[in-house]
């Protein structure tokens, strides 16, 4: 695992938007991953903005949603799918046939994972995966001690993930479950970019990099991961034992 601390919150997403846009240079048909969250909203906007300016191309790129909280609609604007379209999907102009996401208003949720798992293998794996992470450790919707699921699987969202989901909704909003790829998508993708940023990630970080690798602390798996990347602004490395 490969650690980067950046001086602050811009330094720090100009490192993720770099990263993303080399992926992409390089392989033009990449299948990409790319969590929503304020974490990386900077990031995006930044390699929109080198998208546009050096010429990279996405049109080829084939986008698979990491999330989604189940019974949100899509046009609902905290939830993942709106996050994406609005930050990524329409600024780049990815045209529908490339963007793969889960359908959060299925009453099929089962069938919706298994056709989530059925398009990546169809799509040969993720190239990229750059995901976020929850105050409680969790990678998508991959919680805590709940079911250590290796592919897509519906989950009932733990207190932490309700309670902060909050913030990305403009009223009260029932979160009681979520959708999500498993942290086998993860340990498969071929790589890993993890984004945290401001001291209130600075625990949580902490115990993912220095505390066991255990699915009790979904985050830490990043580090069985041959290619990944934490890349975090000083805040939130400020507990980490200085090496
Ligand atoms: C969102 C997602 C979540 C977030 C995480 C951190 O698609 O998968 O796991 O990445 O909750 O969210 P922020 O960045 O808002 O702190």
């Amino acid at each position: 695992m490969n650690l980067k601390i950046y001086e602050n919150y811009e330094s720090l997403s100009h490192g993720a938007a770099n990263q993303i846009i080399e992926v992409v240079r390089q392989k033009p048909c990449a299948v990409l991953c790319l969590a929503a969250g304020d974490t990386p909203r900077l990031a995006y906007t930044l390699m929109v903005n080198m998208a546009k300016t050096e010429g990279i191309d996405f049109a080829k790129c084939t986008f698979i949603g990491l999330d989604e909280w189940l019974g949100i609609s899509p046009v609902n604007e905290g939830s993942c799918h709106h996050f994406l379209r609005r930050h990524i999907f329409e600024p780049l102009s990815i045209s529908n046939d490339k963007i793969h996401l889960f359908d959060a208003l299925t009453e099929d949720p089962q069938g919706e994972c298994r056709k989530m798992d059925k398009t990546i293998i169809e799509n040969k794996g993720i190239d990229l995966m750059l995901v976020g992470i929850g105050m409680n450790g969790h990678i998508g919707f991959n919680e805590p001690a709940g079911s250590f699921q290796a592919y897509s699987h519906v989950v009932e969202l733990d207190e932490t993930s309700r309670t902060v989901g909050q913030k990305y909704f403009r009223e009260q909003t029932t979160l009681t479950s979520g959708i999500t790829l498993g942290l086998g998508h993860m340990l498969e993708a071929r790589q890993v970019i993890l984004v945290a940023n401001g001291s209130k990630k600075a625990d949580i970080i902490r115990r993912t990099i220095e505390e066991d690798v255990t699915p009790l602390l979904p985050a830490s798996l990043i580090r069985n991961h041959v290619d990944a990347y934490v890349i975090l602004d000083k805040e939130a490395g400020s507990l980490l034992t200085p090496r």
